[in-house]
C-alpha cells in the first residue's frame, strides 16, 4: 500500500557546514555511507547518502569563493561526485571513470566563477548512476552571489530548495532498484528509464508544509531518474518563475505550469497572499495519474508580513549571438544494438572512455544541433548554454543559461554555448539516467 498523501511534514536538507575555512576557500567534508532513514511512517529504508543523509547536506556556496569537498566513500561500491551545473576544472568535475574506491576519498575543488544559480551533487559512477542516485547520493548546491542577495525576492525561511524524485518501496520499506548493486547497471528490460510510484519530495512521501500568507521562493530540481513532471498549482494559481538551470532569468516569467526533466531546475515564486488562512494548496503533476499526479500539499497557516517583492528586471542575461559560432555539430540521440544488445546511443556510439568526440576549441562559441528519436533531457558539463530553436521554433521569451534542455520525441533542439575557463575532457550525456548507464554519452575535450 502506498502511504497517505501529504501525511508528512516537508523535511529541509540540513545545510552542511565547511570543515574550515581559509581566506579563498571554504572546505568541506562528506561522507558516503549507508544508513537507515526513516521515509515511510513506521518502516525503515536503507539509502545510500552523503553523510548518511537523503537528500545530503546542502553547500550553500558564495559565487567566486572557492569551495572544495572532500567526499569519502565508506559504500561498498566505487562512486564519483559531480557538481551539475558547475563551471568546474576537468579533475574536479567527475568524469564518470574517475572513480574512489571503497575507503578512498578525493577532494573536489570549485572556483565557482559563475553566477548565483541552483546546481545539485550527485554520483555519477560510469554504468551505475541510475542505481546509485537511486539509492540516495544527491544534494543540494546553491551559489549565491551579491546581485541576486540585492534583490527582494523571498530569502530566508521563504527560500526552500525543493528535490522532486520517485522511487518504489518494498511491503518492508526497502527501496530497491530493479538492477543488482553490481550487476549490469541499467538492464534492457528498463530501456526507457526505472520509474517509482510514490512522490518524494527532499526524501519524503507527498510531505505537506504549513506556510505564511506571503511569498515563497521554491527551487524546484527533478532529481529523477527518468520522470518528467509538469508542476502546476491547485486551486490553479501562478508559479512566477525567476531562475531556472543557470541562475537568474532576464525578467520574471508568470506561468500556470512548469515543466522539469531529470536534471532541471526552476526557481518559481507562489504567493500565498492569494489565498486564505486554513486553505491548502496542492502542488501537482499535470503528466501523472493518480498517486503520481500529486506531489506536496501547502496549507496557509496564518497572517504575516511580507517585505519581498518580485522584481521587473531580475538580471542581465546576454544572448549568445549562433552568427559567432565557428563550429556547428550534430549529435544524434537515438536507441541502437552494442555488443549484441540494446542500447542508447550518440550518433551511432555507445559510451567509450577512451574516445574523444569533439574538440571544441578554449573561448570559442559553437552551435550543438541535438536530434532525439524518443525523448531525452540532454546534459552539457561545464558550458552554460542557450536554446536557439525547439522543433524549428525559436522558443517563446527572452533567452535564459542551462545545462539541460529536454528533447522531445523525433525533435531537433539547437542550442548555442561558448567553451571557457578549463581546458580538458567533459561529457555531454541523457538525464535519463538509465539511458545514460546504457551508453548514452560523450566526450568531448576543451583544447
Ligand atoms: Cu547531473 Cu552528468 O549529470
Ligand atoms: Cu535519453
Amino acid at each position: 500500500p502506498l502511504p497517505k498523501p501529504y501525511g508528512v511534514p516537508l523535511p529541509l536538507p540540513v545545510t552542511a557546514r565547511p570543515a574550515r575555512s581559509d581566506a579563498t576557500t571554504d572546505y568541506y567534508e562528506l561522507v558516503q555511507r549507508e544508513a537507515d532513514a526513516q521515509i515511510l511512517p513506521g518502516l525503515r529504508t536503507r539509502v545510500w547518502g552523503y553523510d548518511g543523509r537523503f537528500p545530503g547536506p546542502t553547500i550553500r556556496a558564495r559565487s567566486g569563493r572557492r569551495t572544495v569537498v572532500r567526499v569519502t566513500n565508506a559504500l561498498g561500491a566505487p562512486t564519483v561526485t559531480h557538481l551539475h551545473g558547475g563551471h568546474t576544472p576537468p579533475e574536479s568535475d567527475g568524469y564518470p571513470t574517475d572513480l574512489v574506491g571503497p575507503g578512498g576519498h578525493r577532494d573536489y575543488a570549485f572556483p565557482l566563477d559563475q553566477r548565483a544559480a541552483t546546481l545539485w551533487y550527485h554520483d555519477h559512477r560510469m554504468d551505475y548512476t541510475g542505481p546509485q542516485v537511486w539509492r540516495g547520493l544527491a544534494g543540494f548546491f546553491l551559489v549565491g552571489d551579491e546581485e541576486e542577495a540585492a534583490l527582494p525576492l523571498p530569502s530566508g525561511e521563504r527560500d526552500i530548495p525543493l528535490m522532486i524524485c520517485d522511487r518504489s518501496f518494498g511491503a518492508d520499506g526497502s527501496m530497491p532498484y530493479p538492477a543488482s548493486p553490481e550487476g549490469p547497471g541499467a538492464r534492457e528490460a528498463f530501456m526507457g528509464g526505472v520509474l517509482g510510484d510514490v512522490i518524494l519530495v527532499n526524501g519524503a512521501p507527498w510531505p505537506s508544509l504549513g506556510v505564511d500568507r506571503a511569498r515563497y521562493r521554491f527551487r524546484l530540481l527533478n532529481a529523477s531518474n527518468a520522470r518528467v513532471y509538469e508542476l502546476a498549482l491547485a486551486p490553479a494559481g501562478r508559479l512566477v518563475r525567476v531562475g531556472g538551470d543557470g541562475g537568474l532569468l532576464a525578467a520574471p516569467r508568470p506561468a500556470d505550469r512548469v515543466r522539469l526533466a531529470p536534471g532541471e531546475r526552476a526557481d518559481v515564486v507562489v504567493d500565498f497572499a492569494a489565498h486564505r488562512v486554513g486553505e491548502h494548496v496542492e502542488l501537482r503533476n499535470l503528466l501523472g495519474e493518480g498517486p503520481q499526479a500529486r506531489v506536496m500539499r501547502f496549507t496557509v497557516e496564518r497572517d504575516a508580513r511580507d517585505d519581498s517583492a518580485i522584481p521587473a528586471t531580475l538580471s542581465r542575461v546576454e544572448p549568445l549571438d549562433p552568427a559567432r559560432a565557428a563550429v556547428t555539430r550534430d549529435f544524434e540521440f537515438s536507441s541502437g544494438s552494442m555488443n549484441g544488445h540494446n542500447g542508447w546511443l550518440i550518433n551511432g556510439k555507445p559510451f567509450d572512455a577512451r574516445r574523444v568526440d569533439a574538440r571544441p576549441k578554449l573561448g570559442q562559441v559553437e552551435v550543438w544541433r541535438l536530434t532525439s528519436d524518443v525523448a531525452h533531457p540532454v546534459h552539457l558539463h561545464l558550458s552554460p548554454f542557450q536554446v536557439l530553436s525547439v522543433g524549428g521554433e525559436r522558443p517563446a521569451g527572452p533567452p535564459e543559461w542551462k545545462d539541460t534542455v529536454e528533447l522531445r520525441e523525433a525533435q531537433t533542439v539547437e542550442i548555442v554555448t561558448r567553451f571557457t575557463g578549463y581546458r580538458g575532457r567533459y561529457v555531454m550525456h541523457c538525464h535519463n539516467l538509465e539511458h545514460e548507464d546504457m551508453a548514452m554519452m560523450s566526450t568531448f575535450e576543451v583544447v
